[in-house]
This record gives C-alpha cells, sequence and structure tokens, in this order.
C-alpha cells in the first residue's frame, strides 16, 4: 500500500450519481480531459466500441431526457455525454466494454469537481430517435448518455425512488 492508497480509494469509491446540476458551463477543455482518460479504459480484443458525443444545447437535450424512462436528468445538465456502441455486433463483450468506459467517464469528472450520472436510452424506437438527434454515424447506436455538471442542491422533499447505499463487504464476499 503505497502513500495516499486510503484517499486514492475513498476517491474511487465517492462518486453517487448527480441528478442536479448547478447553472455553470462544462469546460470543453474538461470534456476533452475526461474523453482523453476513459480512452484507456480496456475492451475486449481492444476493440474500443464506443463513441462519443457532446450535446450542450438546451433544446437537444431537452429531447433526450425523453427518450428513456429515467433520463429526465439529461434535460437539466449542463453537459451531456452520449455514450455510442456498435450496433448489433452480436458480441458479448461491447456490453460489458461499455459499462467500463462509463465508469471511467465518471471517476474522471470526479476528478474535475463534476458529478455524472447514466440514463438509459431505451426502447428501440428511441434508441433510433437518439441516434437522429446526435446525427449518429451509420451502425452506431446510442444506448448510454451521461450527465455531466457541477453538482446542485438536490430536488428536495421526499425519498429518493432508488434505495442509495450499497451491500457491505461481507454480503458482498461471499464465504
Ligand atoms: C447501466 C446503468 C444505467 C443507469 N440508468 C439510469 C437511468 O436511466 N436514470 C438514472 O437516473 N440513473 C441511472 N443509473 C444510475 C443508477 O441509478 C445509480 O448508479 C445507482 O442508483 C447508485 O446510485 P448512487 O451511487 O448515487 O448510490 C444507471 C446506472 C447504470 C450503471
Amino acid at each position: 500500500v503505497g502513500p495516499g492508497a486510503n484517499e486514492l480509494l475513498a476517491f474511487l469509491r465517492a462518486p453517487r450519481a448527480t441528478r442536479t446540476f448547478a447553472p455553470r458551463a462544462v469546460a470543453a477543455a474538461d470534456v476533452e480531459a475526461i474523453v482523453a482518460t476513459a480512452r484507456w479504459a480496456g475492451s475486449a480484443r481492444n476493440r474500443q466500441p464506443w463513441r462519443f458525443v457532446l450535446v450542450t444545447d438546451e433544446p437537444t437535450r431537452e429531447r433526450l431526457s425523453r427518450l428513456g424512462a429515467y433520463a429526465g436528468h439529461l434535460a437539466g445538465a449542463p453537459a451531456v455525454l452520449v455514450l455510442l456502441s456498435r450496433d448489433g455486433d452480436g458480441l458479448i463483450d461491447t456490453e460489458f466494454d461499455l459499462g467500463r468506459v462509463a465508469q471511467a467517464v465518471t471517476l474522471a469528472a470526479h476528478a474535475l469537481g463534476l458529478g455524472s450520472c447514466v440514463a438509459t436510452l431505451y426502447p428501440d424506437e428511441n434508441v433510433a430517435a437518439a441516434a437522429r438527434l446526435v446525427d449518429a454515424r451509420v451502425g452506431w447506436r446510442p444506448r448510454l448518455a451521461i450527465s455531466l455538471g457541477y453538482p446542485g442542491e438536490p430536488a428536495g422533499g421526499g425519498r429518493p425512488a432508488i434505495p442509495r447505499g450499497r451491500l457491505s463487504v461481507d454480503e458482498l464476499l461471499l464465504p
């Protein structure tokens, strides 16, 4: 365990889903730094089956936010990174690869003080609509989008729809 390891582990544990954002733009250089970091995520056979489209304009974010049952946070995020994956390549690893690169985006954003939250775009008609919206290249499908922004005041009141917290290490690391 090297110096700073505990701080690094705390950093890796820290990012929680951020769905409300301060009205402050995300610098283009920060988005570039996020992609420059996330691109080093490993993928099966190093295929890197991902591309990114940055969406900042409000009307497009608003439309994207209606293309998933729980994608509402995309409307209020100053920046949205749409993740494109290879369409129907039949490879079981693609989804796993996208998960890895998405987590790398989350951590890189956190390093820059940015909150983030994934949104799943579905069903397939909505994915097709999102592809038209972001002018996705033929053969690439936007099934996920990630809100990025400086954390805002959480929407007050009520309990979150999704339980927070995590299973304990004892529950996870089976005897
Ligand atoms: C594959 C995947 C899809 C997700 N889709 C959505 C979504 O559509 N909308 C949303 O608000 N959160 C979405 N999330 C965020 C999860 O709800 C969140 O990671 C989980 O509840 C843990 O949140 P916490 O880290 O704040 O405790 C998604 C997360 C993952 C990994």
